[in-house]
């Protein structure tokens, strides 16, 4: 990453698109006595609106970094008196140049994680956070939310915010104390989307926050789903749903499942299929592999251990990638031996050491691998904890995660997801729930993805993903996908399979209810991915 970039990133600098800006100031400013702040307001893009239906004297904003700051001074979108330099967790509501109360602020705060800030800058962060709130707010959080609630202080009776944030909003776990405060602070809140990204060049997802009538309350938020700019112009939104704030904080992805088709959403809710569902953790639950602490030293080939002597029983074979779960079928004793890696697991014990273990752990720490932060916080370093042998795995980064039965007995890392099923479940059973498009369309709505649009599957939310609950694994139906899954490019198949031997045959949904499925899961995908990247592989 360039230098410049890397300066920018820092402090989170990424330029609101005139059109966004334009659109959230006509909504904020409601007459020409409003006085607006734009608390972070970089190159001026949200003051270059506010300058044309505001009088000079009306808008006031502050700005950390000099240049910026300089540089908006000079094209004279905002008066030295009515600007500050500096930090705007900093500022007072009533304290020069601010005056008590706004009537709106507008922005697009930094989206920088605080534990990326210096300490006193976090410090600072979380302080206000909780001053306002009334209660702490996570260190994991990121800068754009105590923005929010230090905005907030500034505002007057039935006062407006109107900030460009990230998607993250809708669903991350820190932020439900915000959603508390905002349900109790404002007559209105809304929250629209737009599929076409506003930071083109960012994979950075985000929402329009428009909280009106501060100091009045609210159960609900109105949400908009739009295709793009010009629909938001238009005011033509592809999906509005009212979503309740206690879904949000409930961690219900509400804001995921309003992108959904109505006749999807009634057949999702309905009672002749949630009774036929489970969470994913009910039968099996998932946490992540073992650690080893340096990946190359703590797994080595038949042939490597061979060529240096070291005992076979201080071998145990592992899994540590999602790619060795493919093409094998759906049984880990069909990885092929020459594919095969083995963990390093020598005894604890120095005494019963080999002379090959002794060589082998010299070259280590000859290497470093002891000073390591995993090895050197374990003794003896070179013993991995936490060895089990699960159940089941599954793949972590896909959006079609592969499950397989851990028939061979292979340990895995932190690179796979771990299941144990619960007391008295068969393994293959659950495995022949996993492949079918209604787990694919709770694995969209469940599990939260990178920036980029990558899925990742993480314990707490692949626990909640919903399958079928099956009283018996369908006839031939295993084999049939283990048949598919052998293939480098089966596993669309074997989820099409499950469609029709599962959704259609053990749950009696109709063709058109499993379309529906597949639709939801395809909309799903798409927002998820965004515009750029699809632009991008065709050009
Ligand atoms: C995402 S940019 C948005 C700029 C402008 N509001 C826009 O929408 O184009 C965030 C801005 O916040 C500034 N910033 C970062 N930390 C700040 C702080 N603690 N106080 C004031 N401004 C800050 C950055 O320098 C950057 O210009």
């Amino acid at each position: 990453m360039s230098g410049s970039l890397f300066l920018l990133k820092a402090r989170g600098a990424f330029y609101t698109s005139r059109t966004a800006a334009d659109y959230m100031v006509r909504w904020a400013v409601r007459g020409p006595a409003d006085a607006v702040l734009e608390p972070c307001f970089g190159e001026g893009a949200f003051l270059e609106p506010l300058a044309e239906v505001l009088e000079p004297d009306r808008v006031y904003g502050a700005e950390i970094d000099e240049v910026a700051f300089t540089r908006v001074l000079r094209r004279e979108l905002l008066t030295a008196d009515r600007a500050h330099l500096g930090d705007f967790l900093e500022t007072e509501p009533g304290r020069s140049p601010f005056p008590r109360a706004f009537s709106a602020v507008v922005g697009n705060p930094p989206y920088v994680r605080l534990r990326r800030l210096p300490k006193p800058a976090a410090a600072r962060a979380l302080a206000v956070a909780e001053a306002v709130m009334g209660e702490p707010m996570s260190p994991s959080g990121s800068l754009w939310m105590p923005f929010v609630l230090q905005a907030c202080r500034f505002l007057g009776s039935g006062g407006r915010l109107a900030f460009v944030l990230p998607y993250e909003l809708t669903y991350v776990q820190y932020a439900r104390p915000l959603w508390r405060y905002l349900k109790g602070h404002f007559r209105h809140l809304r929250c629209i989307r737009v599929y076409d990204r506003l930071f083109p060049d960012l994979s950075q997802d985000v929402v329009l926050l428009l909280a009106d009538g501060f100091g009045g309350a609210t159960d609900s938020v109105a949400y908009e789903a739009y295709e793009d700019l010009d629909a938001l112009l238009d005011g033509q939104p592809l999906r509005t749903a009212r979503i309740a704030v206690a879904d949000v904080v409930a961690g219900d992805r509400p804001f995921v499942r309003a992108l959904l088709a109505p006749e999807l959403t009634a057949l999702l809710s309905s009672r002749r299929l949630a009774d036929r569902l489970t969470r994913l953790g009910r039968v099996s639950r998932f946490s992540i592999g073992y650690v080893a602490g340096d990946k190359r030293f703590f797994h080595l080939s038949a042939e490597e251990a061979e060529a240096r002597g070291i005992p076979q029983d201080h071998l145990r074979p592992a899994l540590t990638s999602g790619r060795e779960l493919r093409a094998i079928g759906i049984c880990t004793r069909s990885v092929p031996e020459g594919r095969r890696l083995y963990l390093y697991d020598p005894p604890a014990q120095r005494e019963s050491l080999t002379p090959a273990d002794l060589r082998y752990l010299a070259e280590g720490a000859a290497a470093g691998v002891h000073q390591r932060y995993k090895c050197r916080i374990r003794e003896p370093w070179y013993k991995v904890p936490g060895l089990e042998q699960p159940d089941l795995l599954l793949s972590v980064f896909s959006e079609s995660p592969i499950m397989v039965l851990n028939d061979g007995g292979f340990l895995a890392s932190n690179s796979l997801l771990c299941g144990r099923v619960a007391r008295g479940v068969d393994p293959s059973l659950v495995v022949a729930s996993w492949y079918n498009s209604l787990t694919l369309l709770s694995c969209e709505i469940e599990i939260h993805s990178l920036g980029g649009g990558v899925l990742i599957l993480i314990p707490g939310e692949a626990n909640k993903v919903l399958v079928p609950r099956l009283q018996q694994v369908p006839a031939g139906h295993l084999s049939a996908l283990d048949r598919l899954l052998r293939t480098r490019d089966g596993l669309e198949g074997a989820f099409a399979l499950g469609d029709d031997a599962v959704l259609e045959g053990e749950l009696k949904l109709t063709r058109q209810e499993v379309n529906l499925i597949r639709e939801g899961v395809e909309t799903l995908r798409r927002w998820r991915k965004g515009v750029q990247k699809v632009k991008r592989c065709n050009s």
